[in-house]
């Protein structure tokens, strides 16, 4: 079996399942290299997975959860890094600072208005009869979150959704500089919102994380602009993939997709999850080993780079009945697309409200979905999702 699992090639039609199943088979912790780099570990089966991702101690963050290392001298955050990419306990006191904001409660306080959001975004498209699902339907939902999390204006969380679009793409799908480009603006967007906040501070969370304090100090503006890029990042693209790929499932699914709509409010709480497990909208995480330590078997020696596969740890045989069938009744579903440990996904309860928000607008008010042409993928070896799909419908009555 030909592994490859930098190529796009690779995901172009979706995760490459073929080659995780033989990985998890024959080789669940294999050493793959990297044409320009020093190359990784793979690991593919769900224990471990769910080990490297909660031993922080033997696996960090930093410097980076991307595989390719970032360019001596490029970025320009001097010692300044994302969360997403500290090691507890910096991790942690970074974390504490926005960790009020997105606790199952504070989700919850918001569940009426992203309701409203999902009636706002069908209604604009119902009448056309068809649509590019993932701009017009499922990326109009959490670019406009986390606009109104930050409290920007809805047009603007759109334009910042584009520029993570960008940023996740492979620089070699881009044009020269395009990735750096989209970063400053970004940075560019990120400086006028300190601007702007620090002199009419609102009830919001950029407001509210100008104000507060680490080690007795105000955040440095370089600081603020990290967070604005990984809450805009790590929200946007993935919820968006997770409904475009969910609906795409179901369309496959005939059988399935039908049992749902039986009684759709009772059932969606596991077709979602299920639905999370099937698409795994983040491909990977990786992390560096901070000592030897042995994996399945393997030696990693301190410095090895170490990737978790989370679409291929969801469709482990070990850790689920029947992987490969989606069972949007599977209960229990120990999936981890939202991964897990201390870095696990800070945004899950309010992605679980979009998602479930979104598919009840979509799914009771639009139906006998066709695709005119096949979905494009993202050229992306990190995010898994449709890039277009043209979709035509009818209006339920
Ligand atoms: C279907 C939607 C989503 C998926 C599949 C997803 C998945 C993930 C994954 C896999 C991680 C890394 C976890 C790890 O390393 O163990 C992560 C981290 C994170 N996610 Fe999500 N995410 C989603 C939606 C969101 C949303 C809506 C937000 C915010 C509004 C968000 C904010 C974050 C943040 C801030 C982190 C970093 C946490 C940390 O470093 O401590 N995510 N997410």
């Amino acid at each position: 079996m030909k592994i490859d699992l930098l190529s796009t090639d690779s995901f172009a039609a979706g995760q490459p399942h073929d080659q995780f199943r033989w990985l998890r088979d024959n080789a669940p912790v294999r050493w793959h290299d990297e044409p320009g780099g020093k190359g990784f570990w793979a690991v593919t089966r769900h224990a471990d997975v769910w080990e490297v991702d909660r031993d922080f101690q033997a696996y960090s963050s930093g410097p980076t959860i991307m595989i390719t290392d970032p360019l001596e001298g490029v970025g320009g955050f001097g010692d300044h890094k994302m969360m997403l990419m500290m090691d507890p306990p910096e991790h942690t006191q970074f974390r504490k600072l926005i960790r009020s904001e997105f606790t199952l409660p504070a989700a919850r306080l918001r569940q009426e208005r992203i309701k409203a959001l999902a009636r706002q975004i069908v209604d604009a498209v119902i009448d056309k009869g068809e649509c590019d699902f993932v701009a017009e339907i499922a990326g109009e939902m959490p670019s406009f979150v986390i606009a109104e999390l930050m409290g920007l204006p809805l047009t603007d969380g759109r334009e910042l959704y584009k520029l993570t679009e960008v940023i996740h793409t492979a620089p070699e799908a881009l044009p020269p500089g395009a990735g750096g480009a989209a970063v400053a603006k970004m940075f560019e967007y990120g400086s006028r919102v300190i601007a702007e906040k620090r002199a009419r501070p609102g009830d919001d969370l950029a407001s509210r994380l100008l104000a507060c304090e680490v080690d007795g100090r105000k955040l440095e503006d370089v600081e603020f602009l990290l967070f604005f890029l990984l809450l805009v990042d790590a929200g946007g693209d993935t919820t968006r993939n997770l409904l475009s790929g969910g609906l795409l499932a179901l369309m496959e699914h005939p059988d399935q997709y039908a049992w749902l709509m039986e009684d759709l409010p009772g059932r969606l709480p596991t077709a979602r999850e299920e639905l999370l497990r099937w698409t795994s909208p983040v491909i990977y995480m990786r992390r560096t080993a901070l000592k030897d330590v042995e994996l399945a078997g393997q030696q990693i020696r301190e410095g090895d780079k170490v990737v978790m596969y989370f679409g291929a740890a969801n469709r482990d045989p070990a850790a689920f009945d029947r992987p490969e069938m989606l069972d949007l009744s599977r209960d229990p579903n120990p999936h981890i697309a939202f991964g897990t440990g201390p870095h696990g996904c800070l945004g899950q309860h309010i992605a679980r409200i979009e998602i479930d928000a979104m598919l009840v607008e979509v799914l009771t008010r639009m139906g006998g979905f066709e695709l005119p042409a096949p979905p494009e993928w993202l050229p992306s070896n990190f995010i898994s999702g449709p890039k277009t799909m043209p979709l035509r419908f009818n209006q339920r009555s």
